[in-house]
């Protein structure tokens, strides 16, 4: 398997499995499928209520007589945590979760924060069904994620969802600087700037939704009655172009597509068939050209799935990430 060094020193699997959306009761097979075929890279989080479950495949690979060691896992920082008197709480309900003494890479979510509701899962509501916002005090988090690293909890820290000047802000301050970004990255928003601000800072990136985030569109109608407008990059033209030159499918050429920009993945998928032909990406490349051909899909802002406003009021938070307004 392919690897990043990290600037903790610790390597990270370049393909790793997504696990956003995918329900307890069926992560925990999408979990042993992945490892099965080859994924030693796990990426969940605390908001998406499924570490449990997670945490139980481990067990279960383990018992096998496979080793802690060999696998490499991501866990987040929800947003109703992100306070430094938080942090450790957060991280250690994870690890409870998950049944492991460290993780590889603990990542602060959001750059934004909310109150908590009463479950201390969710974010609290105003009156008019708008979130309630708190102040983010970055460099407090960020101290704390440091404690974890050398309480031995966590092995590798970083962030995700942030922008250029959050990163700055944070490199300007940390003793230990952050491995790693994870950002939405995919053909239709290649994050060409972010990804070479990254690359002079030595901070790995880790692209989330690679597919386009095709399942999220159901998703969010069901949850948040949201009608999302998402490119269908896995049916364009030059996808389709470069997987019958390849024999591949239109997964694996966006996902090598990526890889050649130099970013992990974490495809999502609940499909065992799917999860091992995700993973087959590692033996034919894109050409030159072809990379060129590829460029040509990249909307920049456009082209970004999630800009978090589901959460109702989130853009009026001083730390909101994203241009407020994107034009035409
Ligand atoms: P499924 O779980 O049924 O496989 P992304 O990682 O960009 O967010 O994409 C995840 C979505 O893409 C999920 O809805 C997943 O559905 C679907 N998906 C995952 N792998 C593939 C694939 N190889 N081909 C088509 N769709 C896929």
């Amino acid at each position: 398997m392919y690897k990043i060094r990290l600037s903790s020193g610790h390597l990270m699997p370049v393909l790793g499995l997504g696990t956003w959306q995918a329900a307890p009761d069926v992560v925990t097979q999408a979990v042993l499928s992945a490892l099965n075929v080859g994924y030693r890279h796990i990426d969940t989080a605390y908001n998406y209520r499924n570490e449990d479950a997670i945490g139980s495949a481990l067990q279960q690979w383990f018992k096998e007589g496979n080793n802690r060691e060999d696998l490499f896992i991501t866990t987040k920082l929800p947003h109703v945590g992100n306070r430094p008197a938080d942090v450790e709480n957060y991280l250690n309900r994870s690890l409870s979760r998950l049944k492991l003494d460290y993780v590889d890479l603990y990542l602060i979510h959001m750059p934004f924060t909310f109150s908590p509701d009463e479950t201390g899962d969710s974010p609290a509501k105003n009156e008019d069904g708008t979130l309630v916002l708190n102040e983010t005090d970055h460099i407090g988090v960020w101290k704390e994620m440091e404690k974890q690293v050398n309480a031995g909890k966590v092995r590798s820290i970083g962030i995700s969802n942030f922008n250029k000047s959050q990163i700055e802000r944070l490199c300007n301050i940390a003793t230990i600087q952050p491995s790693c970004l994870q950002i939405e990255m995919h053909a239709a928003l290649q994050q060409k700037d972010l990804v070479d601000f990254c690359k002079q800072k030595n901070i790995a990136i880790t692209a989330y939704s690679p597919l386009g985030s095709p399942g999220s569109k159901q998703h969010f109608m069901n949850k948040y009655q949201i009608s999302l407008q998402s490119p269908d990059i896995l049916h364009s033209d030059t996808v389709t172009k470069l997987a019958k030159t390849h024999k591949r499918t239109p997964a694996q050429i966006l996902l090598r597509h990526i890889v050649q920009l130099g970013a992990a993945v974490i495809p999502k998928s609940s499909n065992p068939a799917r999860i091992s032909e995700n993973s087959k990406i590692f033996d034919f490349e894109l050409s030159e050209s072809e990379m060129e051909e590829m460029k040509h899909l990249d909307q920049g802002e456009k082209g970004r799935i999630l800009d978090f406003k589901f959460f109702k009021g989130v853009e009026n938070h001083p730390e909101y990430p994203f241009p407020k307004a994107v034009s035409n």
